[in-house]
């Protein structure tokens, strides 16, 4: 009997002991997931942290490495044989990557990703939507680093051959990028079409159903452009560039919706770097 007591307590002081044990993993359980879990909830469905926390993801210099191009190229007959129709000498332009990062990609990317803002209100945009427009933003241009110094920052006017030679570059950074095996195909779209239109114009010519997160990419990379100053043009006054953007609008070029969205976040001055 005594041992039995003895047993009975000691099975009591172990129960207790787990019980403990058990209600710490309990808190512990509970308390993590209270930590976790709504910041997972406000990830999943608002995303809204700012352009700048997202710039860090996604990051343009992890692909500016010269070997890493070059083994992109290697073997991709495609590029291979847009750059031997054209007569380009194959050249690694990293520096005109480089060098647009401040004053257009980032812009860029702040513009449109204000305009997807604005947006929201009544077009629902899923997290990889979010995404495939900031990485959209800033790889938009990455054909550029295949494209001669001498054309692409040509402070004439260019011929035909030249122009053609610039407009490749949609093209080219879709084959690259594609090529890598790190982009997905909302994004691929984006940098392939980012210079096309709702009625069909523009380039590269092909037959595609422009999808909205392209054409918020193409309204901000236009208004981008007009305000920068560049070895061709003169920067131009915000009123000046929405002007010049309504009657695209007209033309039925750009969206009446994105356009909208676009005015408003220049006229409240929403975006950062405008
Ligand atoms: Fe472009
Ligand atoms: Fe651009």
């Amino acid at each position: 009997m005594t041992v039995g007591r003895y047993d009975e307590s000691n099975n009591s002081q172990e129960i207790a002991a787990a019980n403990l044990q058990v209600n710490k993993l309990l808190n512990y359980h509970i308390k993590s997931s209270l930590d976790a879990k709504p910041f997972d909830f406000i990830k999943e469905h608002f995303f809204n942290e700012r352009v700048e926390k997202l710039l860090s993801k996604v990051q343009l210099y992890e692909f500016t490495d010269k070997k890493l191009i070059m083994s992109l190229i290697r073997g991709n007959k495609k590029v291979l044989n847009l750059l031997n129709k054209y007569d380009i000498e194959l050249e690694i332009n990293i520096k005109n990557l480089e060098s647009i990062t401040n004053v257009h990609l980032n812009p860029t990317l702040e513009i449109a990703y204000g305009i997807m803002e604005e947006l929201s209100s009544f077009i629902r945009f899923s997290v990889s939507d979010k995404k495939a427009v900031i990485r959209g933003a800033i790889f938009h241009d990455f054909g550029k680093v295949l494209i001669p110094d001498n054309v692409l920052n040509s402070k004439n006017k260019l011929n035909t051959n030249e122009r053609k030679i610039v407009e490749l570059h949609a093209q080219l950074g879709y084959e690259l990028l594609k090529a890598s095996k790190q982009f997905d195909e909302k994004t691929l779209n984006i940098i392939r079409n980012h210079h096309k239109f709702i009625d069909g114009s523009g380039y590269p010519e092909n037959k595609i159903e422009l999808d909205i997160l392209t054409h918020i990419i193409t309204a901000a990379d236009i208004y981008t452009a007009l305000r920068e100053k560049r070895s061709y043009k003169e920067s131009i006054s915000s009123e000046k560039a929405l002007e010049i953007m309504e009657n695209l609008v007209k033309s039925n070029k750009l969206s009446k919706i994105v356009y909208d969205a676009l005015k408003k976040l220049i006229e409240n001055k929403k975006a950062k770097q405008i």
